[in-house]
């Protein structure tokens, strides 16, 4: 008979031209706190709130460090080749493992916007959770005030679902209008 189960594997090294994908370490905290997590543009259309110290960053990144021991985790740091710095994260939520389906979400310094990076780490995790572990639909949305990121799904062949209006999703902007998207394998 055969097996229908997803092939899990956890966060592995992935890589691209410019980029190599792997697990969050606890010295990524400089780069983290520098690059993204303590920038409010960064965070303006985020789930995430805007870090206020350093320390705070760091035991975020024990939180995540720690999750690793799980097969069905999968969250990358996103390292640039050229300067060796932690830019970004990506990471995939909400797996169901019956319907085989996700979500994914990805983060960027600002200083890396506008070159086609968060275009190039979406298409090899989406390759990854498709053709390694199997998933069949990686649905994400954007704020639609965020068009950058929705033009990041349509170039990574994710389509266009629905426009939900004044969704919940956190206490700093409670009410939003999100656009969704969905890569689909059939
Ligand atoms: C959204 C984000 C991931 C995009 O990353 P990026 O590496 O700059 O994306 P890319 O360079 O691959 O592609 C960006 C595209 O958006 C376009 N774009 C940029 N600003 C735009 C704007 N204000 N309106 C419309 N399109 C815009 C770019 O022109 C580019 O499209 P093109 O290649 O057709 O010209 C990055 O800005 C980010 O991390 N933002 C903060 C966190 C965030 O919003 N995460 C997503 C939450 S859903």
């Amino acid at each position: 008979m055969a097996d229908f189960r997803l092939n899990h594997e956890g966060t592995g090294m992935l890589f691209t031209e410019r980029l190599i994908l792997r697990k969050f370490m606890i010295s990524d905290t400089y780069d983290m706190y520098n690059n993204w997590a303590a920038d409010k543009e960064v965070a303006k259309y985020t789930l995430w709130k805007v870090n206020e110290s350093i320390s705070e960053t760091r035991s975020i990144l024990e939180d995540w460090c720690m999750r690793y021991d799980s097969s069905q985790y999968y969250h990358w740091a996103i390292v640039f080749k050229e300067n060796k710095q932690v830019i970004g994260s990506i990471s995939i939520s909400g797996i169901n493992n019956c319907l085989k389906s996700c979500n994914v979400g990805y983060t960027l310094g600002r200083g890396y916007w506008n070159l086609g990076i968060a275009t190039e780490v979406l298409k090899a995790v989406i390759n990854f959770m498709v053709n390694t572990v199997g998933i069949q639909k990686i649905y994400a949305y954007h704020d639609i005030q965020n068009p950058a990121s929705g033009r990041v799904m349509q170039k990574c062949g994710m389509e266009f679902i629905k426009r939900k209006k004044k969704i919940f999703l956190s206490g700093s902007r409670p009410f939003i209008d999100c656009d969704y998207y969905c890569f689909s394998t059939k």
